[in-house]
């Protein structure tokens, strides 16, 4: 597919404010979402929706109309900014939305977009690690990585491009020595890991989400209908970092380890992704040992951004503490592949 021959989303180059209704009702009035009239100020409702750590999103009902507003967060320094890939965001977005993969682009402006609204509310993690819903993410994953697309340099954002960045802004800021030595051995790992990859998994790279948490995952509880949404990180990709980066979360937010998925869970959650494909003992095997590999990086890559996050961010979070449980974990997880893959991994 020519991607430059369907990347048409307007761009408007305006600000938008939930300050002033006024202006966003007119604006969106003149956009092309179906079933969208506002006429009166009073009936258009503008609720926060709990959100992300860099972005507000908010939904705007007029009547039984909604649409998203989400607005992009400025507080970062312009270091911050070039790494968000911002274009590569709406390109994404523009393309998947008319495969019904993500919501509908109905503008993008300076400081955010206007976005079709999924009705429904977000997964529970509860639901996310169950069968049925393992199966429906599964799926949607499937019809993401076998779309076909033009290879353009420009969309090809691998977790090796973002483990170069944020280890150089990384590398920049750290002044104290046992810092130094520690982050040391992170590179290293991730250098072996990076080794250990090229060597044992050869995969044809596709269309990632690339940050498949709960929190971007949406249900409708009558349909049980599963929409993906929040394609910041979308890019080309290896498809085993998209599905390690996935089953990583089920230790929630907090990463917290005795949520790790099971190997039943891991092994289900495969089976299903692969069903669609093929899906043979060895295939299998290898969809466990793959996925378990990325899980290990996508967690290592988390803590990179978390750290260097650290040292761009204005926002008052506490990066420190997620960053540190993040490779915590990934040591954990580094010793579990140990023990199960022993004879692979010998650094
Ligand atoms: N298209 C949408 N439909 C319904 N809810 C949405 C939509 N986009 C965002 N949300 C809600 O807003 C929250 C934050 O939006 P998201 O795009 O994930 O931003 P962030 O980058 O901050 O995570 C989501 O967790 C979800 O609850
Ligand atoms: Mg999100």
């Amino acid at each position: 597919m020519e991607l430059s021959s369907i990347i048409k989303y307007p761009y408007h180059k305006i600000l938008l404010n939930v300050q002033d209704p006024r202006h966003l009702i007119n604006f969106v009035n003149n956009l092309n979402v179906p079933n969208w009239k506002c006429t009166e100020i009073t009936s258009l409702s503008i609720k926060k929706l709990c959100g992300g750590i860099a972005n507000t999103a908010y939904k705007i009902s007029c009547g039984t109309k909604s649409v998203t507003l989400r607005l992009s967060g400025f507080e970062t320094n312009k270091e911050f900014d070039k790494f968000k890939n911002i274009e590569i965001e709406f390109l994404m977005l523009d393309l998947l939305s008319k495969m019904g993969l993500a919501p509908i682009l109905y503008a993008r402006t300076l400081n955010g977009s206007i976005l079709e609204y999924y009705k429904g509310r977000k997964i529970k993690l509860e639901e996310m690690r169950s069968a049925m819903f393992q199966k429906k993410i599964a799926s949607k994953f499937v019809q993401l990585h076998t779309l076909s697309f033009e290879m353009n340099k420009k969309f090809k954002i691998t977790c090796w491009h973002l483990f170069k960045e944020y280890t150089t802004v990384i590398k920049t800021h750290l002044v104290e020595e046992s810092e130094i030595l520690h982050f040391q051995k992170i590179e290293k790992l991730i250098l072996n890991l990076k080794q250990l990859v090229k060597k044992t998994i050869q995969s044809d790279l596709c269309i990632c989400h690339n940050d498949l948490n709960y929190s971007n995952i949406i249900i409708n509880p009558k349909t049980k209908e599963v929409k993906f949404i929040d394609f910041e990180f979308c890019a080309i990709n290896n498809p085993w970092f998209d599905l390690g980066n996935h089953l990583v979360q089920y230790c929630s937010k907090d990463t917290i380890i005795e949520l790790l998925p099971t190997n039943k869970e891991i092994t289900t959650f495969l089976q299903f992704y692969l069903l669609e494909k093929e899906s043979s003992l060895d295939r299998i095997n290898f969809a466990v040992y793959a996925s378990r590999l990325f899980m290990l990086l996508a967690t290592l890559l988390w803590g990179c951004w978390g750290q260097m996050m650290f040292f761009l961010s204005n926002l008052n979070n506490d990066y420190p503490k997620y960053y540190k449980q993040k490779y915590k974990v990934a040591y954990y997880l580094l010793d579990q592949l140990r023990k199960e893959f022993g004879a692979k991994i010998n650094f």
